[in-house]
């Protein structure tokens, strides 16, 4: 039948997801297991987001409200901004699929990203057909503005930055990112992808979506998936100009953002005592790992994500295996063509210790 599959999309390759837990238990026949691959909360939900979901399972045979306007009003409570300029979607990654689909013509205009970068830009641009040129991140993954700035041509018609960046964790601070964005032609849009600023610390050095009426040409895209512990739920949202916001609403498939992670959404964002525990955590965290990983003789690069990117002093993908087999998953990343580096992603006290104590042995450090 693979013949009458679009000629673009046969060499179409599914995304790559950190192994999950079940998996792994099944392939090792091992009791405990700790997952440290995809960059989820540590903390897992917050127990009035529990208690929510509990409350509304019962009503899952309901459809949700259209256009999930109780979430929307507050998230423009929680983030200061108006409604109208409020999308969500089933995670970010349906959020993108859709801009890519209202904002870019597969005829006549490309899509900029910076190389490697997180990969459903690429597949959901390949899905429409679209081009997608890339510039080089800098050797120690940071950003290289002019380069990007020299590659937008007429047809560049959306930018994609993920700040902080996944996977190095490597981020830019607010001023910079202003000075590209001003400089930006019309008609040329910037997807920020702010998936994990809420760890990015001091915060107020790289948010600036309090100031997102200055910049037209930005949506600033976020999701519950990672401070909010909401991964499974499928729970997106962005900030956008009022147009595009309007134009999202009429295309996005009405019920895509289901009941329970409406519900969920809605309680996690009024949870401030889960958000400021969930930062701390993972703060604290970061740092304690990093300098671990350092001593023990691996490249770290400095993150302000929830996780960390490091090159071990041994071959990646055989350490990858090595921990797999002791109940500890991270991330391989030849998906993004980094052969010889792991990513991390921070955990609970208790599982960065067991990560780090097996490691340690594995390294025979
Ligand atoms: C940079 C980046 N953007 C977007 C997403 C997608 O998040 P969501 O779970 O909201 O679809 C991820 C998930 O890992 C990510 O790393």
């Amino acid at each position: 039948m693979q013949q009458f599959i679009q000629k673009h999309l046969l060499d179409f390759k599914a995304y790559e997801p950190g192994l999950s837990i079940s998996e792994i238990k099944g392939k090792y026949g091992l009791g405990k297991i700790i997952k440290m691959a995809s960059n989820e909360n540590p903390l897992g939900v917050s127990p009035c987001v529990l208690q929510v979901l509990n409350k509304y399972s019962a009503y899952s045979f309901r459809y949700p409200q259209s256009g999930n306007l109780s979430l929307r009003k507050e998230l423009a409570n929680f983030l200061k901004v108006p409604e109208k300029n409020i999308i969500v979607g089933n995670g970010s990654d349906e959020i993108i699929d859709i801009l890519i689909r209202l904002l870019v013509d597969p005829e006549k205009d490309e899509i900029l990203t910076f190389k490697p970068c997180f990969s459903i830009y690429k597949t959901q641009a390949k899905l429409q057909k679209i081009r997608i040129k890339q510039v080089s991140l800098n050797e120690d993954f940071s950003f290289n503005f002019d380069k990007l700035s020299q590659s937008i041509t007429s047809n560049t018609k959306l930018i994609f930055i993920t700040n902080p960046d996944n996977p190095s964790g490597y981020a830019v601070k607010k001023d910079i990112l202003k000075e590209f964005i001003e400089n930006l032609p019309q008609g040329c849009f910037l997807v920020l992808d702010e998936a994990y600023i809420d760890f990015a610390d001091p915060l107020e050095d790289y948010s600036f979506i309090n100031e997102f009426l200055l910049y037209p040409q930005v949506i600033f895209l976020r999701t519950f998936s990672k401070l909010f512990g909401l991964a499974g739920l499928r729970l997106g949202y962005a900030v956008a100009n009022e147009d595009i916001a309007d134009y999202f609403w009429r295309v996005r498939l009405p019920f895509s953002v289901n009941i329970l992670a409406e519900k969920a959404g809605i309680a996690a964002l009024k949870d401030s005592f889960f958000y400021s525990k969930t930062r701390e955590v993972v703060l604290q965290g970061r740092e304690y790992l990093s300098s671990a990983l350092k001593k023990m003789g691996c490249e770290v690069f400095p993150s302000q994500a929830n996780f960390i990117l490091f090159k071990p002093p041994y071959e990646a993908n055989e350490l990858f295996n090595l921990l797999l087999q002791r109940g500890i998953i991270i991330r391989t990343l030849s998906s993004y063509g980094l052969n010889d580096f792991l990513r991390v992603s921070v955990g609970t006290e208790d599982e960065n210790n067991f990560f780090l104590q097996v490691l340690k042995e594995i390294l025979n450090v």
